[in-house]
């Protein structure tokens, strides 16, 4: 029973409201009985509303924390690798030796796709954006797994996570090949997650590839930093699908349509956008005055987060692993990316920035490093999507192993009062 109250006074009124306690982070006061008294409450773009409890992952936004189940992000991009973490997300623990064994031989051992599913990629232009066909795909997966869909039977719903988390790669891959028009590579055993990601993009029958060991560590740190981040938009949509009874498929495929946005998962294909737009370091200036102008929509993609008021832990990281791959691949002199680090520099000294807390954020790094393994652009959010499957999963799982209710919001209403319809002769 909560212990500590808030109370509202309201129109004369006095209204009694628990006052939920956290392990970390802000309590929280419980307004869901509110409506019983005649009140919504208003909070348009989800301020200050949490929409549901969870154990899975912390973020302080004032002091740049970001926690998976407990442990921070940098220990584990630095000492982890995704694979565990996933394990960790999903299960609440880190692995011992033989779970962490299982668990990736499970996901090895499930990472083909039906033969059927190349036919849909058969039917998409070959210009279509690979998060179109990501989508498509991705929800078109319930239509093939009908044996694993009761969403209230446990095993039914780790199995699901299991295949999801094990094809998200191939089926990326996948939309990839399709757009350059040459044969998808199957997954290999021996590899990787990352490895086998890197070899069935850019591998061919003609030439095997051999994954390097620190493009594969930066694939793996992207997938690690992109992981989870509680409730985000596309985390949001997945429960709020879920809370329907919608089959994991269906669910993911709508976080996946919500990531899409360049607000959200879009902004690393919009930050390569940007930086082409740009086009020279001589240009940096006038788009900084043109980010700053409030009449010009203009904004610099890859700055600025809803939550982290100080710098995104998982930039710190990337950044780090950023440089080590442009160092390695010896192209931190080609003139975008001297771009990008100069624009960097330049918005971390500008008083407009500094003031409203603008640092770079993660998709600024993981698109530049990205695009200096070879990856086009417009698959950076399907990366992203691909990574953040475990997140989603995990969370959807958490929603449905628990009790609760169908996700339907309120609204404040000021459209017309009620009238009477009046037919088109008289209008
Ligand atoms: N460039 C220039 N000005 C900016 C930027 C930016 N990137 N971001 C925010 N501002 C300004 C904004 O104009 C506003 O100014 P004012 O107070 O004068 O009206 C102020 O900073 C606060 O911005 P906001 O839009 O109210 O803040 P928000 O929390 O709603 O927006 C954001 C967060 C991420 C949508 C925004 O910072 C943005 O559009 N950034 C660029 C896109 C981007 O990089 N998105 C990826 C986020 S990280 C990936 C993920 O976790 O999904």
């Amino acid at each position: 029973m909560p212990s500590k109250k808030a109370t509202l006074q309201v129109e004369g009124k006095t209204i009694d409201l628990d006052i939920l306690t956290c392990t970390l982070g802000p309590d929280v006061i419980d307004v869901s009985s509110l409506f019983k008294d005649g009140y919504f409450t208003y909070d348009s773009g989800f301020n200050s509303t949490a929409a549901c409890e969870s154990k899975i992952t912390f973020i302080d936004g004032e002091k740049g924390v970001l926690l998976y189940r407990g442990y921070p992000i940098q220990q584990l991009a630095s000492d982890s690798n995704f694979l565990e973490v996933c394990y960790l997300l999903l299960n609440g623990e880190l692995p011992n030796k033989q779970e962490y064994d299982s668990f990736c031989n499970h996901v090895t051992h499930h990472t083909m796709v039906h033969e059927q599913i190349r036919n849909f990629y058969n039917g998409f232009r070959r210009d279509a954006h690979p998060m179109a066909i990501m989508v498509g795909v991705v929800g078109a997966l319930s239509a093939f797994y009908h044996d694993t869909l009761d969403i209230n039977n446990p095993e039914h719903r780790a199995i699901s996570a299991l295949r999801l988390i094990a094809k998200m790669p191939t089926i990326a891959a996948m939309c990839y090949k399709y757009s350059v028009g040459q044969p998808f590579m199957p997954p290999r055993n021996e590899f990787s997650y990352a490895e086998n990601f890197l070899h069935m993009m850019f591998g061919t029958p003609c030439e095997e590839l051999t994954p390097s060991p620190i493009l594969s560590r930066a694939i793996d740190r992207i997938f690690i930093l992109h992981a989870d981040h509680e409730q985000n938009a596309s985390t949001a949509t997945v429960r709020l699908a879920g809370s329907t009874g919608a089959n994991p498929f269906a669910c993911i495929s709508a976080g996946i349509g919500a990531l899409w946005g360049p607000a959200h998962g879009g902004a690393n294909e919009a930050v390569l956008n940007m930086l082409h737009e740009i086009g020279s370091v001589e240009n940096i200036s006038k788009y900084i005055k043109r980010a700053k102008d409030p009449d010009d929509t203009f904004r610099l993609m890859g700055f600025g987060h809803r939550v982290y008021k100080n710098y995104d832990p998982r930039a710190k990281v990337m950044r780090e692993t950023c440089h080590e791959v442009l160092e390695a691949l010896g192209v931190h002199d080609e003139p975008i990316f001297k771009l990008a680090m100069e624009l960097e520099k330049i918005a971390l000294q500008d008083e407009y920035f500094i003031e409203k807390k603008l640092y770079p954020n993660v998709d600024f790094y993981s698109g530049i490093t990205l695009r200096a393994i070879g990856i086009p652009s417009n698959m950076f959010t399907v990366i992203f999507a691909l990574a953040r499957t475990v997140g989603w999963v995990a969370q959807w799982n958490e929603m449905i192993s628990n009790p609760y209710r169908l996700g339907r919001p309120r609204q404040l209403y000021t459209g017309p009062t009620e009238r009477e319809y009046v037919g088109i002769p008289e209008r």
